[in-house]
């Protein structure tokens, strides 16, 4: 990943080779201090792990933070648990991620495959790299999968987006969440309501730190772009959807009568639903024809910009993603959630998200009085401001050098 590391002060590259000091063992890294101006500084080898969707734009800010920095080295690991040019390589190019140093290719699989290939590829990864800190974004099977590695080889673990908590285990990503905060060393928050589950679970106070949201730093970044960004043939009034968690798509019954739901809404707006390959695969194996819902246009994942674009100008966005929870409340859209809970409470309590449940006669009411003008005017919660990954990077800096 050359172009992560600072080439600003002193080196991050070896003199002849020119590769990046990425492979280095902590001493070998420490023996390449070198005395400038009478202080002694050390190169710190951070190494991120990424894996699905939703990682890439929060991982996105944070090296290019480090990157601004000196002190650092990075080292960037794709898992491949998202493998498609549209859930993936189109996220790196658009947010300006460098090349993973290393792609695990696990694919695929049943929650434990997917988590024990990725365990057993990441582990001698890690060995060989030996870095500093591993900083793991999210709730995704990546994010567990190498938090638990590190944990083993006594490696410190930095968890980007700490202290979520649905309270619903049948949730795999609470599980997730749960488990990689246990065995996280540095618990980066998004906000206050993460800091209070990690203290009443017993994490200690000094573990925590509240640094807000590194997702609205890439929205914030890409604004502007997306402000320029807008394909032809999209409506002026339009109803934007996403379903992909296995409580909505994985269930046939529920699925088909969501679809006819969305179909009646789409019958007083246009509804744009770019489909997720595993809503994809379930609308396939449930035999339900994309051609039997004429008021619902059915598009192929978007890319972040075009995903962003489309938000922005949406009347009311119906979802069950988390970021998207996020984004609609920092650009102040409205925001259904078709879900009986949520890990972002701050959404809906200071945001304009509204949790609808699995009610589908609440759906129709609320999209209803959101369309009819009738709704919350919310408000954008404590340090979303586009510099949370900033303050990630001052607080490794700092615990580094309380270390020395
Ligand atoms: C994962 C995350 C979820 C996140 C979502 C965003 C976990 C437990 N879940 O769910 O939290 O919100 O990503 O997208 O980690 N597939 C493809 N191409 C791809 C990726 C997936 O076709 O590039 C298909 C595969 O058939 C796969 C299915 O989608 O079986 C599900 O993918 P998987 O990564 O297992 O979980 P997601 O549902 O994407």
């Amino acid at each position: 990943m050359a172009k992560c590391g600072s080439e600003n002060d002193y080196d991050t590259h070896e003199r002849g080779t020119g590769r990046p000091i990425v492979s280095a063992s902590l001493s070998d890294q420490r023996r390449r201090c070198r005395q400038l101006d009478k202080i002694t500084l050390f190169i710190m080898h951070i190494l991120h792990v990424v894996g699905a969707r939703p990682n890439f734009m929060k991982a996105a800010p944070v090296i290019r933070a480090f990157s601004e920095r000196s002190g650092f080295t990075q080292t960037l690991v794709h898992t491949g648990q998202h493998y498609d040019v549209n859930m993936s390589d189109v996220f790196f190019q658009q947010l300006g991620i460098p090349e993973p140093d290393a792609n695990l290719q696990v694919g695929s699989g049943s929650h434990a495959q997917q988590t024990a290939e990725i365990i057993s590829r990441f582990e001698p990864l890690v060995l060989e790299r030996s870095p500093d800190l591993v900083l793991v974004y999210g709730d995704v099977n990546s994010t567990v999968a190498a938090a638990l590695v590190c944990s083993k080889l006594l490696v410190p673990i930095g968890h980007v987006e700490a202290g979520l908590r649905s309270f619903d285990r049948t949730m795999p990503e609470e599980i997730n969440r749960i488990l990689t905060d246990r065995v996280a060393d540095m618990l980066f928050t998004p906000s206050s309501d993460g800091d209070k589950n990690l203290i009443d679970e017993g994490v200690e106070q000094k573990k925590i730190f509240f640094v807000g949201n590194v997702m609205i730093d890439t929205l914030v970044r890409m604004l502007p772009a997306a402000k320029q960004h807008m394909a032809s043939d999209v409506p002026d009034h339009y109803a934007l959807v996403t379903l992909h968690r296995p409580s909505n798509v994985d269930d046939v019954q529920w699925l088909t009568k969501l679809m006819k739901t969305l179909q009646e809404v789409g019958r007083g707006i246009p509804i744009l639903f770019p489909v997720h390959p595993r809503t994809r695969q379930r609308l396939h194996e449930a035999g339900i024809d994309s051609a039997a819902f004429q008021s619902i246009r059915f598009m192929e994942p978007q890319s972040y910009l075009d995903f962003l674009a489309l938000q922005m100008r949406a009347s009311v966005v119906i979802t069950d993603s988390g970021g998207i929870q996020e984004e609609t409340t920092y650009l102040g859209v409205p925001c259904v959630t078709v879900r009986e809970n949520t890990e972002r409470p701050v959404t809906v309590e200071i945001g304009t998200n509204f949790l609808v449940g699995r009610n589908l006669g609440r759906l129709r009411e609320t999209v209803g009085c959101i369309l009819s003008g009738k709704m919350k005017k919310g408000s954008v919660p404590p340090l979303w401001d586009g510099h949370a990954a900033g303050r990630i990077v001052d607080v490794v800096q700092t615990s580094e050098a309380r270390t020395k």
